[in-house]
C-alpha cells in the first residue's frame, strides 16, 4: 500500500515538473523574438549589439554568419564575433560567441573562407575554415583564426598578427580574403585610410602587398571600410566577366552617413583596375540602411550565387535606434548579379533570394489589369493590414502621374512610409519623415531617392519586416533600404495616385511568416 502510493506521488510529481517545463517554454516562446520593432524574417540577435556581417561562408551544407557584437550592451562597445548557422540563409540557429578579444585587441571585421587544400597546415592534410579579422588595440593588425570543427570551435593562430599594424594608417582593417585562381592563391583587400591595400599569401599566414586601389576614386567622404571583391559573369555569359570591387564608406554616402559603393573592372590577382572615371560613383542601395555589405565565400559552383548581407543601419544613428532587448539587423540576402541596363552600361542588380519564397504565406490582396485613378475613392488597399510582407507590382504610367505606395500607416498615429515614383522628377523615393514613433535622431528623418529616367513602367518588390523596407526596382537595378520605426497600431496600406491614372498590370501583397518560431528550444 505504501509502496503503491509513493509510485502514485512521484508520478504526479512527475507530470507536475515536465507540466511546468512545457507552459513556461510555452510562454517564453510566445515573446522571444515579439519585442517592438523586431525583425520577423531578418536576423538580428537575441540580444545586445551587433553591427557589420562578419566571415560569411558556406561549408559542409551550413551558411555560417558570423557579425561584429557587443555582448555586454546594446550599444557599440568591445568588439566580439557573434555567430549563427544556417541551413538556408532564412532559419538562422545563435551559436556561442566565436572570437572574443584578447591581449592584441577587441575583434574588429573580417572575412573566412575554406581552406580545401589545407594551404595553412592547420587541418592535417583536410580542410577547415579559416577567419581574417582585424585586431583592435595599439594599431590595427590583421589575424588569423582556424577551427577544425565546422565552426563550432575557434582557435586563434599563436603567431598573430598575420599583417602588423602602420604606424603611418590609423584605419587598417576589415580584411576580405578570397582564393585566385588563375594565380593559384590567397589575396586579401584591406581598407586603408581612403584606400584599398592588396596582399597576397600561399598559406594564409605569411602576406606580402601586392598593390593599392582607390587614390581619388569614388566616393571619399569618409573613411573606406569592409571591402569586397568577387568576379562575377556579365548578364550570365561566364566566358565574359568583370571584378566587382565594393568599398563601403562611413561618411557622406548618398542618403547621408555611411553606405556602400562598387566599382567594376579588372582585377588579375595582384591589382585592380576600375573601368570608371574617377568621378564615377556606383552606389549599391541608395537607402540610408544598408552598409558593411559582405558575400559569402565558398557557395559552391553548382549554385553559382553571389550572395550578399549588409548591417540594416547607419553610423549616424546606429547607437540610438529606438530597440531595447537588442540594437541591430541584418539585411535580408540578395543575390548580386552584372548586367548590362537600359542604359547600355553594367551594373549591379539585386534581389532578395528565392528562398524567401519558403516563408511567404498568405496572400493578402492581389490584383491585374485595373485602371486606378487618382479620384478612386477608397484606395484599393483600405482593407489590408500587414507589418511583415513582401509587395510586387509592375504599374504602367500611361501618362505622366505620380504615384506610390504607403505603409506602415495609420490616420490616428499620424505615420505612413512612402514608397513612390515621382513622374515629375523621374525618381524613386522612400519617404520617411513620419516613419517614426520616437524622435530619436536628427539624421533619422528624410526622403531618399533614386533617378529612374524615361521609363513607363515601374517594376517593384517590396520587404516589409516590422521595422525596415527593402525596395527592388526595375528587376533590382535601383535599390533603397530603410529603417523605420512606426507604432505598432501603424498596419495600413494605401495606393495612391496623384493627378491622373495608372494601369496596375499586377499587384500582389502576400505575408511573410516569422522565422523565429522554432528558436524557441534554443534558449534552453
Ligand atoms: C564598419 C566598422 C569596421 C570595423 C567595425 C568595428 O561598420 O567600422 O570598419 O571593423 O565596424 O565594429
Amino acid at each position: 500500500m505504501r509502496k503503491k502510493s509513493l509510485i502514485i506521488m512521484s508520478l504526479v510529481l512527475i507530470v507536475g515538473i515536465v507540466s511546468a517545463v512545457l507552459i513556461n517554454r510555452y510562454i517564453v516562446s510566445k515573446k522571444y523574438y515579439t519585442e517592438e520593432y523586431r525583425p520577423q524574417f531578418h536576423f538580428s540577435p537575441e540580444k545586445n549589439w551587433m553591427n557589420d556581417p562578419n566571415g560569411m561562408v558556406y561549408y559542409e551544407g551550413e551558411y555560417h554568419l558570423f557579425y561584429q557584437h557587443n555582448p555586454h550592451g546594446t550599444e557599440w562597445g568591445p568588439m566580439y564575433w557573434g555567430h549563427a548557422i544556417s541551413k538556408d540563409m532564412i532559419e538562422w540557429e545563435h551559436r556561442p560567441i566565436a572570437l572574443e578579444p584578447d591581449e592584441l585587441g577587441t575583434i574588429f571585421s573580417g572575412s573566412a573562407v575554406v581552406d580545401w587544400n589545407d594551404t595553412s597546415g592547420f587541418f592535417d592534410g583536410g580542410h577547415g575554415l579559416v577567419a581574417i579579422f582585424t585586431h583592435n588595440g595599439e594599431g590595427q593588425k590583421q589575424s588569423i583564426a582556424y577551427s577544425k570543427d565546422k565552426g563550432r570551435t575557434w582557435e586563434k593562430y599563436e603567431g598573430n598578427p598575420v599583417i602588423p599594424s602602420d604606424p603611418d594608417i590609423r584605419d587598417f582593417r576589415d580584411p576580405k580574403v578570397l582564393w585566385h585562381d588563375k594565380t593559384e592563391k590567397w589575396v586579401m583587400a584591406l581598407a586603408a585610410g581612403k584606400k584599398i591595400m592588396f596582399y597576397g599569401s600561399d598559406n594564409l599566414i605569411d602576406w606580402e602587398f601586392l598593390s593599392e586601389f582607390g587614390e581619388g576614386a569614388g566616393a571619399q567622404g569618409g573613411v573606406w571600410e569592409c571591402p569586397d571583391l568577387f568576379e562575377l559573369p556579365i548578364d550570365g555569359d561566364p566566358n565574359n566577366t568583370k571584378w566587382v570591387l565594393q568599398v563601403d564608406i562611413g561618411d557622406g554616402a548618398i542618403a547621408g552617413g555611411s553606405g556602400a559603393q562598387y566599382f567594376i573592372g579588372e582585377f588579375d590577382g595582384t591589382s585592380f583596375v576600375s573601368d570608371d572615371n574617377p568621378e564615377d560613383i556606383n552606389w549599391l542601395d541608395y537607402g540610408a540602411d544598408f552598409y558593411a555589405a559582405q558575400s559569402f565565400s565558398d557557395i559552391p559552383s553548382e549554385d553559382g550565387r553571389r550572395i550578399m548581407i549588409a548591417w540594416m543601419n547607419n553610423w549616424l544613428y546606429a547607437n540610438r535606434i529606438p530597440t531595447e532587448e537588442w540594437r541591430g539587423a541584418a539585411s535580408f540576402p540578395r543575390v548580386i548579379e552584372l548586367k548590362t541596363s537600359k542604359k547600355g552600361d553594367i551594373k549591379v542588380f539585386q534581389k532578395p533570394i528565392k528562398e524567401l519564397d519558403t516563408i511567404t504565406k498568405t496572400e493578402l490582396f492581389k490584383i491585374e489589369n485595373q485602371v486606378v485613378k487618382a479620384s478612386d475613392i477608397p484606395n484599393i488597399l483600405e482593407d489590408v493590414e500587414a507589418d511583415v510582407f513582401q509587395l510586387t507590382a509592375e504599374i504602367v504610367m500611361e501618362e505622366p502621374v505620380n504615384f506610390g505606395f504607403k505603409v506602415r500607416k495609420s490616420e490616428e498615429e499620424g505615420e505612413e512610409t512612402v514608397i513612390g515614383y515621382s513622374h515629375s522628377e523621374q525618381e524613386l523615393f522612400v519617404k520617411r519623415t513620419q516613419s517614426d514613433d520616437d524622435y530619436f535622431s536628427p539624421y533619422f528623418n528624410g526622403r531618399h531617392t533614386v533617378s529612374i529616367e524615361d521609363e513607363n513602367i515601374i517594376k517593384i518588390h517590396i520587404l516589409v519586416d516590422k521595422s525596415s523596407i527593402e525596395v527592388f526596382a526595375q528587376n533590382g537595378e535601383f535599390v533603397i533600404t530603410d529603417l523605420i520605426f512606426p507604432s505598432g497600431k501603424s498596419k495600413g496600406l494605401e495606393f495612391y495616385v496623384e493627378n491622373g491614372e495608372v494601369l496596375i498590370n499586377s499587384l500582389e501583397i502576400k505575408s511573410l511568416q516569422s522565422i523565429w518560431k522554432k528558436g524557441m528550444f534554443s534558449i534552453f
